[in-house]
């Protein structure tokens, strides 16, 4: 049994951060180095894992740095006010998000490198090729998503970040990428799923997957307060979409 608070609409692997949802509180879940050779770079623990299991399938860590994960609003605020003033409002509206609206707060985003001299913090290079490209094209199977893709600057606010990778879990990274939708369209998509109607039907590793979207308005009580509790035995996962309700991810039978 799983019970549903309002809170939870704003926790959760899928949560949506962009410049009209912002981020709320600070995580509550734990936080770990990325990559041990650079602790002071930070991600949740469930991110910090799979990272560095898709690291080790390409022994990432040899080629590649992390630049930066989790920020605190106050470091968001530093780097925004240190860029306008570096870079100006335009540049600086197109690769950084606003002081409370940036995926960095939630410490499910990470920034990465191809090791080199000089690293430019905001703007650093990860190329379309050799091992940057090898973690790009891994990086779905680990739950990461390309979140700044090109073509899609007016739907995520942001430009073209080839750098910036976010944790989303596992199948939805892999549906993501494959339909070629942003995180953006992928909570619209969702919706036409609704829970306890049709579902959308997929799978992972050898188990069926059903993953549907649950309101959270329709499920209030009287005081305003949301209480849902989910019934049966399907293991599954839940996360907010930092919107209006939640993402159900259930593990079916094996196939
Ligand atoms: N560079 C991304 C958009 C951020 O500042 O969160
Ligand atoms: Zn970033």
């Amino acid at each position: 049994m799983l019970t549903l608070t309002d809170k939870k609409i704003h926790r959760g692997s899928l949560i949506l951060v962009n410049e009209q949802y912002g981020t709320g509180s600070e995580p509550e879940d734990l936080l770990m180095p990325a990559c041990d050779r650079v602790p002071e770079v930070m991600l949740l623990r469930c991110a910090a894992a799979l990272l560095n299991e898709l690291m080790q399938e390409i022994h990432g860590w040899d080629h590649i740095v992390p630049v930066s994960g989790y920020r605190p609003l106050a470091e968001q605020q530093q780097i925004w006010d240190d860029s306008l003033l570096e870079n100006g409002e335009c540049f600086t509206r197109k690769y950084v998000a606003l002081p409370g609206h940036s995926e960095h707060q939630t410490g499910l985003a990470i920034d990465l490198a191809l090791k080199q001299e000089n690293i430019d913090f905001i703007h650093p290079d990860f190329p379309y090729s050799g091992i940057c490209q090898t973690f790009r094209e891994k990086a779905p199977k680990y739950g990461f998503i390309l979140r700044y893709p090109e073509g899609k600057e007016k739907i995520t606010g942001i430009g073209h970040e080839p750098w910036h990778f976010r944790y989303v879990g596992t199948p939805h990274a892999r549906i993501m990428t494959d339909e070629g939708l942003t995180l953006e369209e992928y909570m619209d998509f969702i919706r036409q799923f609704p829970y306890g109607g049709r579902p959308y039907l997929t799978k992972s590793g050898s188990r069926k997957v059903r993953i549907s979207y649950l309101s959270a308005a329709r499920e209030t009580d009287a005081s305003g307060n949301l209480l849902r509790t989910l019934a049966g035995h399907t293991p599954c996962t839940v996360s907010g979409n930092n919107i209006d309700g939640y993402i159900i991810t259930e593990y079916l039978r094996r196939l």
